[in-house]
């Protein structure tokens, strides 16, 4: 089952056009586009009438106009004309969901009743302004949430499955410290490398040299919101005891993880950094890196998941690493629950 009481990632704000776009979220069809107004819009991608696909229709002004016999729908999900006849049935409306834009990324919400605006993330580094830069994407994912929740909350893979651009010896090698938040669903989970070596995706990008210190601090807030806070500075200058970190390159690093379906799973990102802000050559930079590493990672749970598709008995066997990945698991699974008993 799908926890729907949340807020999910449905499509990069810069997609959102007067040209609709499908996607499959939740299992559910939505279309969405952005009016001539500017208003960003999500409803069910299928049309009332024959049940073509919305998504496949136009935007005019503020409306929708289905594809197929252009029958007309207003931002509301209401139909507003229908050719050839002057009477509208009632029964010609369209599910809406609330959309929201928050800088790079569009939030859905699918869940039954008011959408809990509280629950929108706090992540005001998704919009680009005169301190941060901000790139985003989005890789479709042949292989179930729960695989990509695993890989997103063990880091120790980037040092096998990324090695040439983020993943270096130590970042398997440094342990990690996984705090738990069970009443704010949270997991936070810590690693701090100390005289390292740069790896090419911030070498190139920061212009360091020498060893550095590099932490990485993952928060993440199940199901749908995962957020890295890199931190990159010259070995052995943490920040000053205010609190002010002006000689390192801070970057976030956030993924949106939003079920498909049952077994596939959107892998939306965005980075946003603090430094060569105005530098176009390392947005395209960064593009191509993030890009080949979330291929890495396409690739990786692909493969798991047609093993678990073989339907053999899986074996699992965890270690110290996996304590963020299964706390993660405990919380969702608590989530789950939960929305059942409300559901029943
Ligand atoms: S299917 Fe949309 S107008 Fe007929
Ligand atoms: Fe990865």
């Amino acid at each position: 089952m799908f926890i729907r009481q949340r807020w999910y990632v449905a499509a990069l704000a810069a997609e959102l056009s007067d040209r609709p776009i499908g996607r499959t979220i939740l299992g559910e069809h939505v279309a969405m586009y952005r009016n001539h107004a500017g208003a960003v819009v999500a409803l069910r991608d299928t049309c009332p009438h024959r049940g073509y696909p919305l998504s496949l229709g136009r935007v005019v002004g503020e409306h929708l106009v289905c594809g197929y016999h252009g029958f007309t729908f207003d931002a509301g999900g209401s139909c507003v004309s229908v050719p050839g006849q002057d009477r509208i049935p009632s029964r010609l409306h369209v599910r809406t969901y609330p959309l929201v834009e928050l800088g790079a990324w569009a939030f859905i919400w699918m869940g039954a009743g008011e959408p809990d605006y509280a629950r929108l993330p706090d992540a005001p580094w998704l919009e680009a302004s005169e301190e941060r830069a901000v790139i985003a994407g989005v890789a479709a994912i042949d292989a179930n949430f729960g695989l990509l929740v695993d890989n997103l909350l063990d880091l120790s893979h980037e040092t096998f499955l990324h090695s040439g651009s983020i993943g270096t010896p130590e970042v398997a090698e440094t342990p990690i410290e996984v705090e738990v938040d069970e009443a704010a669903r949270r997991v936070e989970v810590y690693r701090h490398m100390t005289g390292v070596v740069c790896p090419p995706f911030y070498a190139n990008t920061t212009g360091l040299e020498g060893l550095v210190d590099r932490w990485q601090d993952i928060e993440y807030h199940p199901p749908a919101f995962y957020q890295l806070n890199s931190r990159l500075a010259p070995t052995g200058r943490p920040p000053l005891p205010d609190g002010s970190d002006d000689h390192a390159f801070h970057m976030k690093i956030f993924y949106g993880l939003t079920p498909a379906t049952e077994r596939t799973v959107w892998d939306f990102w965005a980075l946003s950094r603090d430094f060569a802000v105005e530098d176009r050559t390392v947005d395209d930079f960064l593009a191509k890196m993030q890009a080949g590493v979330v291929q890495e990672d396409v690739d990786a749970l692909t493969v798991l998941q047609a093993r678990l598709d073989e339907g053999n008995e899986t074996t699992e066997v965890s270690i110290k690493i996996d304590r963020g990945g299964l706390a993660a698991r405990r919380i969702l699974d608590d989530m789950a629950r939960e929305e059942l008993a409300a559901s029943s």
